[in-house]
């Protein structure tokens, strides 16, 4: 071998070297660094720097020097290197202050003297140029194309590490912001559901949350019954942050919301090629394993899929849809209803033994009418979570309002509670929500309950009888009503009929009702 074979073969085993280098490098700035020294040496010159193209504002950005954090950034049009990156072709400039493209700043920026400069461009895997390669100041004379070729073997390799590397960075930060954002969210709910988050100032549902606190670390199945609104879904939840399946999934399924044929897929899963087209798909048990699942509306099941959410809780594992292995499955089952499943059963609606299974532990949720006394502190509550939510500064209730709250009857319970506080506060023109602010469709104290299902409509006058005298018999009522729910306090029993106090003694004396 003559001696220019043996200084090719050289230099190709060095570059092997430096690519085996590079390869194991995952850090982008330590591979920068790795690349930088070795082609240093490789190439017999005093710096090596590699140009990173950002595309977003077209500038090329380099390391100032080897190890150093300090970032030069620059249009990426300019200079020698900003040639290359345009065009994609290599430069070798042996006199860098007669060539035109030479950009003086640089040297200006960073103090040092280049001589002579040799740039190549840097491709990724689908040819697209992501920067540019740099080596100033050969040792002695100027760079050869030896050297040219030995720079383009370099950076051809160290592009794809480049990309690489950046992209596992890109998914170390993501992750870390999963992670992060996965334990912010988690001691969210965590603080939401626990059992001592429920609201309650009453004996009925301190009740509730102290049976929670109980049954914390047995695994039960638990029906919780009550109107629409009450909260049924509020209590599942707490049951399942408080327990020791905490960490695990709490999968939540309304069983009204979905037709027969689609519910056994959805809660068993599904085998590929069931049907044409199907793809398999595990169900929404086979998801909740090790944790919590939440039937909703269990009382729209149908009779088959009753069967089969029992033989699965019996045998506690499942088959999916067309399938033929048994699949172990540890869930724990909630359930809520606002039907009468005692009734059900009668009417051979509901399975009695899945009845028995799932009402292990009952838990009724009384409608907001039955316990007026929880209303205050929801509502303040509400209006806490309201400002917590905005970034509003803290609003109050006045007493008038907390009244009129308490009084109304509220067929849509907690929930319509908590929409109509929102109400308020978002339309409040003070710090004090008052009665001016109240809805006029409020639900009103002596509204039936919504079983009764009777409209809350005035009574209507007798036949017969004149509209003048109608209006007087509905204009007495109102104002009786008004001083009733203000203690006789005729300044404001006067703002929630509209009129003035001088308006409310005149017609109070017209109808001869006492002050
Ligand atoms: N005691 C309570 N303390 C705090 N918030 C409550 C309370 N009871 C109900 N809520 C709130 O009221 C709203 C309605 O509750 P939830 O969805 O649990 O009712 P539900 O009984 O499941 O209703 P539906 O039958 O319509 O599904 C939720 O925003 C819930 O957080
Ligand atoms: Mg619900």
């Amino acid at each position: 071998m003559g001696p220019v074979a043996a200084g090719v073969q050289d230099r190709l085993g060095a570059i092997l070297a430096i690519c085996r280098k590079m390869n194991s490098e995952r850090d982008l700035a330590s591979l920068l660094d790795v690349v930088a020294r070795e082609a240093t040496s490789l190439l017999d010159c005093d710096r090596a720097s590699i140009f990173l193209l950002d595309r977003e504002r077209n500038e090329l950005w380099s390391k100032v020097a080897l190890g150093s954090s300090e970032i030069l950034r620059f249009d990426a049009r300019r200079g020698v290197v900003g040639s290359t990156v345009m065009s994609g072709r290599t430069a070798n400039v042996c006199n860098v202050y007669d060539d035109s493209r030479f950009y003086h700043a640089i040297d200006g920026q960073t103090g040092y003297r280049t001589r002579n400069v040799l740039a190549v461009a840097m491709r990724n895997q689908r040819g697209e140029i992501i920067g540019a390669f740099e080596a100033l100041n050969k040792n002695s004379g100027d760079f050869t194309p030896r050297d040219e070729e030995s720079l383009e073997a370099l950076a051809s390799h160290a592009a794809i590490s480049i990309e690489t590397a950046q992209l596992i960075g890109e998914l170390r930060r993501s992750q870390n912001e999963l992670v992060e954002q996965n334990a912010h969210l988690f001691r969210e709910v965590e603080n939401r559901y626990a059992a001592h988050g429920i609201i309650a100032s009453g004996p009925r549902l301190e009740q509730v949350a102290r049976l929670i606190e109980r049954i914390r670390d047995s695994l039960v199945n638990v029906l919780v019954t009550g109107e629409s609104g009450t909260g049924k879904e509020m209590v599942a939840k707490a049951i399942h942050y408080a327990s020791s399946r905490a960490r695990k999934r709490f999968v939540a399924l309304n069983c009204a919301a979905l037709p027969d044929t689609l519910l056994e897929s959805e809660l068993f899963g599904i085998e590929k090629g069931v049907a044409t087209g199907v793809t398999s798909r595990i169900g929404h048990f086979e998801t909740a394993d090790g944790g919590t699942l939440f039937l909703d509306e269990i009382g729209d099941l149908s009779l088959t899929a009753q069967a089969k959410i029992l033989r699965v809780l019996q045998e506690r594992t499942l088959e999916r849809v067309g399938g033929r292995t048994p699949i172990p499955v540890d869930v724990r089952l909630l359930a809520a209803t606002n039907k009468d499943l005692d009734a059900e059963i009668a009417r051979g609606h509901f399975r009695e033994d899945l009845y028995y299974r799932i009402k292990v532990i009952h838990i009724h949720m009384p409608p907001l009418r039955e316990v007026p006394e929880e209303i205050p502190l929801l509502a303040r509550h509400f209006l806490k979570e309201y400002c917590r939510e905005t970034g509003c500064p803290p609003m109050e209730l006045s007493q008038a309002v907390i009244r009129r709250l308490s009084a109304a009857s509220w067929p849509g319970n907690v929930r319509q509670l908590r929409n109509e506080v929102m109400r308020l506060a978002a339309c409040a023109s003070g710090p004090v929500i008052g009665e001016q602010d109240l809805w006029e469709g409020l639900p009103s104290p002596s509204a039936p309950p919504p079983a009764a299902a009777a409209p809350a409509a005035p009574r209507s006058p007798a036949t017969g009888q004149s509209l003048k005298s109608a209006i007087g018999e509905l204009e007495m009522r109102m104002i009786q009503q008004a001083l009733a729910e203000t203690r006789n306090n005729q300044q404001q029993a006067a703002r929630l009929l509209g009129l003035s106090r001088q308006g409310l003694i005149n017609k109070m004396k017209r109808y001869r009702i006492a002050g």
